[in-house]
């Protein structure tokens, strides 16, 4: 049976856990995967820009023996020219996986549905699944270990804050989570991150306040504003400044690191300084998400 990739949610941390030694095992020996996606062909529908997610699947199935059709959902209107099922079962007739990037994550449930092929979430309203996976891989990387670190995400409660929510219980992070009122993450979402977390003995914190990163390991932060929210900066900036990403959090939190999944906003979420100062890990993230994203293409598609 076809196994999409929507959420991770439904992983066990076992299976997480092996994803990410993949993950390790493709980015040391490349050359020992560069058949695994033969004769295969993934369709990579966008709602939405991108450069990471775009790039970094393009490039990595092509090193993994496959190709790639980028369909370009913004100049080529083909949201609302049909229905997303329709949409799904006919790329389904000629590709091997699909990747998509949406604005609803119900989008992805329907493509789910209808095809016959895997789907594979590049980012929705809701989740970044490719993201988290590269980041723990990043993690690893750092550490020479994920289980046991804590992760402080400190900023907008959003899709990747989801992610690295699911993936870190999976993998034995602890979280903290600190926002400003009002852009707190999703409860079910955290109430399904606890349900993992009690299984893997990981904590997960929710706050308002800074403090609560101190003696997290990394700092992690993100974008205020996520692709389709179109809050005019000026009215939210006031509260978010304080949360604001730089030196003096590092130093009163002791985090080693810091993340950010990009496109980054100097010297707003997060200072200019620090995202080119050595505790940055942006360029490691980068570059895992191609590492991340063919251990899950290889996953899903290489048997
Ligand atoms: N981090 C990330 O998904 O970047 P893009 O939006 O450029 O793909
Ligand atoms: N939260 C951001 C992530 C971009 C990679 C957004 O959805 O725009």
């Amino acid at each position: 049976m076809k196994q999409d990739l929507l959420t991770f949610a439904d992983w066990t941390p076992a299976a997480m856990q092996d994803l990410l030694e993949l993950a390790v095992t493709i980015k040391q020996a490349p050359g020992a995967y560069n058949n695994v996606l033969a004769g295969k062909s993934v369709a990579a529908f966008f709602e939405k820009p991108s450069l990471r997610t775009r790039v970094s699947f393009d490039i990595g199935i092509n090193k993994l023996g496959g190709h790639m059709v980028y369909l370009d959902s913004q100049s080529g209107n083909l949201v609302g020219r049909e229905d997303a099922n329709d949409m799904a079962a006919n790329l389904a007739c000629w590709a091997d996986a699909i990747v998509a990037r949406v604005f609803s994550h119900d989008t992805l449930v329907e493509f789910a549905k209808a095809s016959k092929v895997p789907v594979i979430n590049a980012l929705c309203d809701k989740y970044h699944p490719c993201q988290a996976m590269a980041d723990y891989l990043t993690l690893h990387e750092a550490f020479g270990q994920v289980k046991g670190l804590t992760l402080a995400y400190v900023g907008d409660g959003n899709n990747v804050t989801h992610s690295l929510l699911i993936a870190g219980a999976l993998l034995g992070c602890n979280q903290v989570v600190i926002t400003p009122a009002g852009h707190e993450v999703d409860p079910a979402i955290v109430a399904k991150a606890q349900s993992i977390a009690k299984a893997t003995g990981v904590d997960i914190v929710q706050s308002h306040e800074v403090a609560a990163a101190n003696g997290a390991d990394v700092i992690y932060t993100d974008t205020w504003l996520s692709m389709g929210d179109d809050t005019p900066l000026a009215t939210i900036k006031d509260k978010f400044m304080p949360y604001q990403v730089n030196e003096a959090m590092m130093s009163s939190t002791g985090a080693k690191y810091v993340m950010h999944c990009q496109p980054a906003h100097r010297d707003l979420e997060i200072t200019s300084s620090l995202i080119d100062s050595d505790r940055s890990l942006l360029m490691q993230e980068a570059e895992n998400r191609m590492h991340g994203q063919n251990a899950i293409l290889t996953h899903l598609l290489g048997a």
